[in-house]
């Protein structure tokens, strides 16, 4: 690929919409940088779909600016943008069999001979053997690669995806995960993939982009998102997040440690997005994976240097590779633990006193003044 060639970045500046009186989009300043594969999550209703339709020019938005490469597009209509769009109902034509779907595009653009292209593309979408079906003799999942074929054959410098794999069950939407993947490294264009499932967007997006209530909260690699929330609505929504809340007592070096129920707790103060000020509140995070369990009866013999707080195994459920705790403990009354299954402490079981240990390292902070369960719980439907 070309480095030098941004054609097919996407900047968005201070793009907004709105309904009325109802802002569905605020001034949103975002750039996708060629050749990447990106995600836009969020819940139903926070924005997805609007910010994308901006982008096809499907959807005129109300302030801000849209380039692709050096073009701004904000004015110009969809079929004059380098942008191609796939949605969640792939309507095929199915009267045309898969070929002649293909085909379309180049067809109506008066390109003559199209086979090459159209086996080509078949061929990258592995149907180059259901070419003369029509599309009600293929799965869901072979109709959404169908689908992508369709426009991708266009030569966009962008490919936009709508919660494409919504309609489909679990299993085929792991293998659509990977496929789109590898369609997209093959071809190496832009993808912006929306989607309100967390997994799907952090298993297929080198970058993604959280929205909530038609902002984005934070972007970065999913592994950055995951380590390093800067909300709780982040730490919430992707994945789960133990939150204590704390107060800042004194600074160690490049730590903070701060008073939580009765005890201490260390917080790298890199990793906290907080203000630290003495005295001042601040909710202390760490990841269920992160958390070791140890019989109240051995506590001496974890190491020193670990954060650790004291609780009783309320319920246990194994399910199979990790057995998920849930503690009450002063500090947290929900508190959430995944140990895996290498050796099961058989006094682990509801009832048991334990202490939960962690390294500092793993913790970070969040500003107090946030709503401690946003993110929580948001019902997992197809926008
Ligand atoms: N044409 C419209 N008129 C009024 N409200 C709209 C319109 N389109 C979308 N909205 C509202 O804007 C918000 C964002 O919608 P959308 O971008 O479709 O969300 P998502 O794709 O994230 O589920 C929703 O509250 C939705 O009801
Ligand atoms: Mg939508």
């Amino acid at each position: 690929m070309n480095t030098t060639d941004n054609s097919g970045d996407v900047r968005l500046s201070g793009i907004s919409k709105t309904y009325g009186a109802f802002t569905a989009v605020h001034p949103l300043d975002l750039t996708v940088p060629q050749g990447s594969f990106f995600a836009l999550l969020g819940a139903s209703g926070c924005g997805k779909t609007t910010t994308l339709r901006m982008i096809a020019g499907l959807e005129e938005p109300s302030g801000g600016t849209v380039f692709l490469g050096d073009q701004e597009v904000t004015h110009l209509p969809p079929y004059k943008r380098p942008v191609n769009t796939v949605f969640q109902s792939y309507a095929l034509f199915p009267h045309l069999d898969i070929f002649e779907n293909v085909a379309f595009g180049l067809r109506r653009r008066g390109i003559k001979s199209v086979k090459k292209q159209v086996v080509d593309m078949l061929d990258l979408v592995q149907l180059g053997e259901q070419a003369r079906k029509k599309p009600h003799q293929l799965s869901g999942g072979q109709q959404q690669r169908v689908a992508v074929a369709r426009a991708l054959i266009n030569t966009p410098k962008v490919l936009l995806l709508d919660e494409p794999l919504g309609a489909l069950d679990l299993k085929l939407r792991r293998q659509m995960q990977l496929e789109l993947k590898r369609i997209q490294t093959e071809v190496g264009i832009t993808f912006v993939h929306v989607t309100h499932d967390q997994e799907e967007a952090m298993t297929m997006a080198d970058t993604v982009a959280v929205m909530n209530a038609g902002r984005v909260e934070q972007l970065g690699s999913p592994t950055d998102l995951y380590e390093n929330p800067n909300t709780t609505f982040v730490a919430n929504f992707l994945g789960t997040s133990n939150l204590i809340e704390a107060e800042v007592d004194t600074k160690s070096g490049d730590d903070i440690v701060l008073k939580a129920g009765g005890g201490k707790l260390v917080l790298p103060e890199a990793r906290c997005s907080a203000p630290t000020t003495t005295g001042g509140k601040v909710l202390v995070g760490v990841r269920p994976e992160k958390i070791s369990l140890t019989h109240a009866d051995d506590a001496g013999e974890i190491p020193e240097g670990r954060n650790r707080i004291t609780g009783k195994i309320a319920d246990s459920s194994f399910i199979g590779v990790s057995t998920q705790y849930v503690i009450d403990c002063p500090v947290c009354p929900e508190f959430e633990v995944y140990a895996q299954n290498i050796d099961r402490d058989a006094r682990l079981v509801p009832g048991a006193e334990v202490v939960l240990h962690w390294n500092p390292a793993h913790t970070f902070g969040l500003d107090a003044a946030q709503d401690i369960d946003a993110g929580v719980d948001i019902e997992e439907e197809a926008a």
